[in-house]
């Protein structure tokens, strides 16, 4: 079995804890208590070894960080060695976007790009309706999408409250971290 380290990094509420516990039980709080230091978590997932289909059995060994500031120091603990990194913006605030390209920036300068695969994760989708009056879209998905281009990342939107592409989100790590 291959092991994988991955680190969740993102503003305070932006949904990094409610998309592990999407992830890893399948379940959604809509009063999830903020995350203090840190929470470890693992979860094991299947991915195609190669096209005959055989699969291989990958475990994640999840550190869901806290986004409060005053935890900014402990991140490097967790980042440190980690082989992926999800980095999480709210779709609602374009603020969350800005603290995730900060993120980024500093992914690729303490740990460098060659060993880690970083996907960058718009959640809460499910405010969104662009046809409703109050559809609380603060960032296109072009926008992040072209963005995460640019930086060879990975990039999804997604909810954690639906569910709508979390596990997805997990599998395409596990295939490219297993590609490399
Ligand atoms: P910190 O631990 O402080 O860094 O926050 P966090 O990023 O772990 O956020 P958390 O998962 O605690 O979620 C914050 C709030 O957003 C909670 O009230 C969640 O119920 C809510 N939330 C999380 N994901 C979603 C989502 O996909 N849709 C909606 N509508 N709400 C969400
Ligand atoms: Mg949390």
């Amino acid at each position: 079995m291959f092991q994988f380290k991955l680190v969740l990094l993102g503003d305070s509420s932006v949904g990094k804890s409610s998309i592990v516990y999407r992830f890893v039980k399948n379940s959604f709080d809509e009063f999830r208590e903020s995350t203090i230091g840190a929470a470890f978590l693992s979860q094991t997932i299947k991915v195609k070894e190669s096209d005959d289909g055989e699969e291989t059995v990958i475990k994640f060994e999840i550190w869901d960080t806290a986004g409060q500031e005053r935890y900014k120091s402990l991140a490097p603990m967790y980042y440190r060695n980690a082989n992926a990194a999800l980095v999480v913006y709210d779709v609602t605030q374009q603020d969350s976007l800005v603290k995730a390209q900060s993120w980024v920036n500093e992914l690729k300068n303490k740990v460098g790009d060659d060993d880690l695969v970083i996907c960058l994760v718009g959640n809460k989708v499910d405010l969104c309706d662009e046809d409703a009056e109050d559809n609380k879209r603060a960032v296109g998905t072009e926008e992040a999408r072209s963005y995460a281009n640019e930086q060879n990342l990975l990039f999804y939107e997604v909810s954690a409250k639906t569910g709508l592409n979390v596990q997805q989100i997990f599998q395409s790590i596990g295939e490219k971290l297993f590609e490399t």
